[in-house]
């Protein structure tokens, strides 16, 4: 294997693999203030719904380490007004608010600044090691429902680079094939900003995992030939009725429910908002730019005219009808979930 190391990780600062440079390159930048993290969410050097949640801890340990404070009063402020701040970089995904919230709770039982700073790094930590054993156990619990030989279609990214290591959904794929289990995968390339192509491709290549490319608009014809056994997917945010995950995930689990396919959603628990349904959730709408050029560093390379009227959303609902089971570090859950859910959250 290549590739092992922590997507983000404070090292004195925030340091963080920029993947916006995969797959051509591989590197670690780091965030010395919460303008250059939050830049970094919003250009999405960091995504993926877990990594955002290490993001929004580690960015307010961040924000009580980055000035000096002569007084606990003063830091608390500084902290809040962060907390503020990190929480416009991204609508959707839950993990980020719950991580920035998590972590602000923890800081201001601080008596002290460096109690302050001190409580704010350790909750952080918590939260990056947290999600790994979280990882783990989804990974373990989700082979389960692989067998030897299976055709996986997977969308966006959902592997170490999403979260702070291993992966959700992808993590069950890796746990299946560390299982000894033979598992290839159809991952869909996710236009517009190739999720799929960029990172789960490559992720899949470093771990010697069998891969095959398709654009969005072929996972119809992979499923009508009969060679998908399954689809997982990721989350952003799971409502009452709904799974909120990258723009297209919807138009998959449609496609596997008229193919008779087990559609598949892995996720940790704080990835649920169980209080709020469909309506409740802001999706994020991102600019033209990203429709306009092949890809948004590529800007000499048009595929759409100038000018034209565009709409892009980052992501879509998918009814809980359309879902066969969610895959969590506390089980899998399967419907009826307005039973299942509540009695396993709790
Ligand atoms: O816009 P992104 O790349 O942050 O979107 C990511 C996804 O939609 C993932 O599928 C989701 O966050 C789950 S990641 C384990």
């Amino acid at each position: 294997m290549v590739y092992d190391v922590r997507t983000i990780f404070w090292d004195g600062c925030i340091k963080l693999i920029d993947q916006t440079l995969l797959p051509d390159r591989f590197e670690i930048i780091s965030c010395e203030s919460i303008e250059e993290l939050a830049a970094a969410i919003k250009r999405l050097a960091i995504r993926g719904a877990p990594a955002l949640e290490a993001a929004g801890g580690y960015g307010i340990a961040l924000s009580a380490h980055e000035k000096d404070f002569s007084s606990a009063e003063g830091l608390k402020e500084h902290i809040k007004k962060a907390a503020k701040f990190l929480s416009f970089t991204r609508p959707t995904a839950i993990n980020l608010f719950y991580g920035i919230q998590r972590v602000l709770d923890k800081a201001l039982e601080g008596e002290s600044v460096v109690e302050i700073k001190e409580l704010a790094l350790n909750e952080a930590e918590k939260i990056a090691d947290e999600d790994i054993e979280r990882n783990k156990i989804i990974g373990s619990d989700g082979a389960r429902l692989l067998n030897d030989g299976d055709t996986v279609l997977t969308y966006c990214n959902t592997g170490s680079l999403a979260t702070v290591y291993w992966g959700t959904a992808l993590g069950v794929i890796r746990s299946a094939v560390e299982e000894g289990k033979e598992i290839s995968v159809y991952a869909c390339e996710t236009r517009p900003l190739n999720q799929g192509s960029r990172l789960t491709a490559w992720e899949l290549m470093q771990y010697g995992i069998d891969v095959t490319l398709i654009t969005d608009s072929m996972a119809g014809i992979v499923m009508q030939k009969g060679l998908i056994d399954s689809v997982i997917v990721g989350a952003d945010r799971i409502v009452r009725d709904a799974v909120f995950n990258k723009i297209g995930t919807y138009t998959v689990s449609v496609l596997a429910k008229e193919h008779g396919i087990p559609f598949y959603v892995a996720a940790p628990s704080t990835t649920f908002d169980w209080e709020k349904t469909m309506e409740d959730v802001v999706i994020e709408e991102r600019g033209s730019e990203e429709l306009i050029y092949c890809h948004i560093k590529c800007k000499d390379c048009k595929i759409a005219p100038e000018g034209v009227k565009t709409y892009n959303p980052a992501f879509d609902s998918t009814p809980l009808e359309n879902v066969t089971a969610l895959i969590t570090e506390m089980g899998i859950i399967k419907p009826p979930y307005d039973k299942s859910v509540p009695e396993v959250l709790k």
